[in-house]
């Protein structure tokens, strides 16, 4: 017996009814924003709470049967309409929850009062990833009673946070959220009016290095030229993760050169804010620094504070360390590398005790096949004519590696919702308003596209 099918929005259609959802979409966006739902251990998490609920309420206004489920961790939220016969089913994931907003000095307004300023919208989470989900119901919204396609909305509460739990989570609700394809909205586009698709991740290990050299502070002039102070073995042995030419040094790191694109130098230069006189450092094309080869960076160091430091010598020091993970490196072994590196370099026979904070994944996207043809069609019509970039992305999102794991069917596509200016997870993060309205127009015809190519395929 054929299958019933409705017919499929035209692209004018679409385009006109994203265009009317646009302000509603934004006004929802900024009450997202208000909400400071940060997981971070020590954050007041009624906020993260607050969030979920606020999401759950737009995911049931589209019409979706909607819960809030958690597995020990934060509130995650699944949403559900069931596909049109013969229709394939989307997986759309963002998360709600925001990064700490750190020094309040350094924002030049409220990060959870949004304000719109030079075509941007200020606070934290308008790009990473509070867009992301108004993107997903703006492309709701513009199709009302006509989604050509079945959807799964997951809208996780502790991505910033490592997603602890999502395994879990994932796992418990695998057949409600099964799908042909996974939309993931937290990535970046390639520039402001140039689309990307994001094929490939770094994985990340952190960990804390802690150095001792006393077993209690002493007189820096009565002590001080023979007996090491922990700060500066402590120093001295970080000094050791990088070579002179600012490679990561430490032994067993997955690296290689090949990424698809050049970056060029003068504009990462401006986005990175290198302040004049810096150069960069490793080697190869920026490109192969971010995308491919690994990066070690020191995030903080526990140390008396100058202002406060006295003539004393510091037993202990601590200091947490970053390693993005290019891909084709496992996060267990680089930690062990990178343990052993430290221990084998402490010097002056300080004691050193590493310990391990949180890993995640890198993955590689093999983006060919008709769902990446139907994303990248829609970029192009989005973005008036500009083709999408295949792009690597320096940061991480560890659970791709697990969507490929329970879904090795599914094409995965990782869209971009904020551009290279948007600041996520430093003071005055933002959103280019222009291209959000791209964005949400793209996702409404990926899922017009999804449908239809899923048509074709019969
Ligand atoms: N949205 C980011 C991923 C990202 C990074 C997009 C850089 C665009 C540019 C994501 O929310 C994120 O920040 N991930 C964390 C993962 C970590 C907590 C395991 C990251 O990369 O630090």
């Amino acid at each position: 017996m054929p299958v019933m099918t409705t017919p499929i929005m035209s692209e004018s259609d679409v385009r006109a009814a994203v265009a009317r959802a646009l302000p509603g979409v934004r006004a929802d966006l900024e009450r997202l924003v208000r909400i400071p739902g940060i997981a971070f251990e020590g954050f007041d998490h009624s906020h993260v709470e607050r969030s979920a609920e606020a999401v759950a309420e737009l995911l049931r206004g589209c019409g979706l049967d909607t819960k809030i489920v958690r597995s020990g961790g934060q509130p995650a939220v699944i949403g559900t309409k069931p596909a049109p016969p013969g229709a394939p089913t989307v997986l759309l994931y963002a998360h709600h929850d925001v990064q700490p907003v750190g020094d309040l000095s350094l924002w030049d307004s409220d990060p959870f009062e949004p304000v719109e300023r030079g075509g941007r919208l200020y606070g934290r989470g308008a790009a990473d990833d509070k867009a992301g989900i108004l993107a997903h119901v703006a492309a709701l919204r513009a199709f009302g009673d006509q989604l050509p396609v079945g959807v799964v909305l997951f809208v996780e509460g502790e991505e910033e946070y490592g997603s602890d739990s999502l395994e879990s989570l994932l796992a418990a609700h695998r057949d409600e959220i099964a799908s042909d394809v996974i939309v993931i909205a937290d990535s970046v586009n390639w520039d402001i009016g140039v689309p990307a698709l994001t094929t490939s991740l770094r994985g990340i290990v952190n960990c804390f290095v802690e150095v001792r050299t006393l077993d209690h502070a002493v007189h820096s002039g009565m002590f001080g030229g023979a007996v090491p102070d922990a700060l500066t073995a402590l120093v001295r042995l970080l000094s050791t993760l990088h070579d002179d030419a600012g490679s990561v040094a430490v032994e067993g790191l997955v690296g290689r050169e090949g990424a698809s694109v050049d970056y060029p130098e003068d504009r990462f230069r401006a986005e990175a804010g290198l302040v004049a006189g810096a150069s960069f450092f490793g080697t190869g094309r920026i490109t192969d620094r971010l995308w491919t080869k690994p990066a070690l960076a020191i995030l903080g160091i526990d140390a008396p504070a100058t202002a406060e430091a006295p003539n004393a010598l510091v037993p202990a020091a601590k200091a947490k360390l970053s390693v993005r993970l290019a891909p084709g490196d496992d996060p267990k072994r680089a930690y062990e590398a990178l343990r052993a590196h430290l221990e084998r370099h402490a010097p002056w026979g300080a004691q050193v005790t590493v310990s391990f904070e949180h890993d995640g994944a890198p993955c590689v996207i093999d983006a060919t096949g008709p769902m990446f043809d139907a994303a990248r069609s829609a970029f192009r019509i989005a973005w008036d004519g500009t083709d999408p970039v295949d792009i690597g992305l320096g940061g991480s999102i560890p659970f791709i590696a697990t969507f490929q794991e329970m879904f090795p069917e599914a094409a995965i596509l990782v869209t971009g919702v904020e551009d290279p200016h948007a600041q996520a997870h430093g003071p005055n993060e933002s959103l280019h308003l222009g291209e959000f309205a791209r964005v949400c127009l793209a996702e409404a015809l990926l899922l017009a596209k999804v449908a239809e190519a899923a048509r074709r395929a019969g």
